[in-house]
């Protein structure tokens, strides 16, 4: 009987570090691991051993700094990766080594110019050395999705035989659709019941160079996968990683289509992305799912209305749950004069009906020069006798 339970396993320092403008020192490393702790993270993968001299101190420094998490270095299916993996990771309570080995034939033929053979022996050989040194060994056939199913199936087979103890098929390129991907975890579910039979976790790890890396990890988490390997604000390489936030808020929001339970503490969802946003170079762009500055913002009157209303009307999810202060209602050309009111009013301004129609008005015309309306537009545009009556303190100004 398969768990209900799906673990998290964040990649933020390692497959997240791997994109321009995201690298970080053993500090900023080292924070953000906290932050990840705090988050409920089940697994941190805090770097490749073998990589630098930086990633070998931050995965050691973190090891000894961070005890609730799990802490996994990747390393290639090479003996000095392993090995360096193993002496990285040895002060940690709970550890992994994450060792990875091309499956497809592009890979295996142009960047490691490898035959078939030689790489199913290579990857019976790599993880049996990491499991002589740690007892819990994840193994990634790199580029699953684009290997041919029945050699994927056969290297999966060796890495179980071998002792892997979490199988993890990542999309490599994110190339794979939700139907696609989904499909893979249960056939090899299917051709190899060890892997339920011995409690073997499999694992989505999903690019997204289509867009699809959070709707293809839940696909395989529909069909078996209890590990999703994920980034803050879906970091990555070239279009980055399957986001955390994301698969979080939508395994919540959506329990009743996935059923499963996950240590994740939603509420620090959006302290969480800020704090990676002041460590990295940039933020998440505004219209980002659950962190992004509008993802709880409204603007057209219609939607106003309905969130002052009922704020169902248009939020699937509370801004409180993944942690955000409060809904914003953005005040620009789209708002209507319910939203406008409700501003004012918060403002301390209470008008009567025609002194809002004729703010309004006014209100329309600057809203169609200017792009952000600022509460100091608003108090401009009040007639003098409302303005006079009432003195803001700055300080309540947004
Ligand atoms: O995308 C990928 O294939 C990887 C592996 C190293 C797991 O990041
Ligand atoms: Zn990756």
């Amino acid at each position: 009987m398969i768990s209900n339970r799906v673990v998290f396993f964040d990649t933020t320092l390692r497959d997240g570090e791997q994109s321009p403008g995201c690298s970080m020192t053993t500090q900023e490393k080292l924070t953000m691991a906290h932050a990840l702790e705090d988050l409920g993270v089940d697994i941190i993968e805090a770097g490749f051993a073998m990589a630098s001299e930086g990633d070998f101190a931050a995965i050691a420094t973190i090891t000894q700094a961070v005890r609730k998490p799990r802490i996994a270095s990747l390393a290639r299916a090479k003996t000095e990766d392993i090995e360096m993996a193993a002496r990285a990771l040895q002060f940690a309570d709970r550890s992994r080594i994450h060792v990875f080995l091309a499956s497809s034939d592009l890979h295996l033929e142009y960047k490691l110019k490898m035959g078939r053979a030689e790489a199913l022996d290579l990857c019976g050989e790599s993880v049996r050395l990491a499991r002589s040194l740690v007892d819990d060994v994840e193994f990634s056939p790199e580029d699953a999705t684009r290997s041919d199913r029945d050699y994927l199936v056969e290297m999966v087979r060796i890495a179980v035989e071998a002792g892997a103890t979490t199988i993890n098929m990542p999309d490599t390129v994110g190339y794979s659709t939700p139907e696609e991907y989904g499909r893979m975890f249960a056939e090899v579910r299917e051709r190899i019941p060890a892997i339920d039979e011995q409690g073997i976790v499999l694992s989505s790890h999903c690019h997204n160079d289509l867009g699809l890396a959070v709707a293809n990890s839940l696909a395989a988490i529909q069909n078996g996968a209890r590990q999703v390997e994920c980034t803050i604000n879906g970091i990555g390489e070239r279009a980055g990683n399957a986001a955390l936030e994301e698969i979080a808020a939508a395994l919540y929001v959506r329990g009743d289509r996935y059923g499963v339970d996950t240590n994740i503490k939603l509420v620090n969802l959006y302290p969480t992305s800020q704090v990676l946003g002041q460590i990295i170079t940039f933020r998440p762009s505004p219209n980002k799912a659950i962190v992004g500055d509008n993802a709880f913002a409204h603007e057209s009157g219609i939607h106003q209305h309905g969130m002052l209303a009922n704020p169902l009307c248009y939020e699937i999810m509370t801004p409180a749950l993944v942690g955000v202060a409060k809904t914003h209602l953005v005040l620009g050309k789209h708002s209507g004069r319910a939203a406008l009111r409700h501003r004012l009013e918060q403002l301390g301004f209470t008008l009567t009906r025609e002194e809002l129609q004729q703010t309004y008005y006014r209100f329309v015309a600057l809203a169609d020069r200017k792009k952000n309306i600022y509460d100091q537009d608003l108090v401009g545009i009040l007639p003098d006798q409302i303005r006079e009556n009432r003195r803001v303190p700055v300080a309540e100004l947004d």
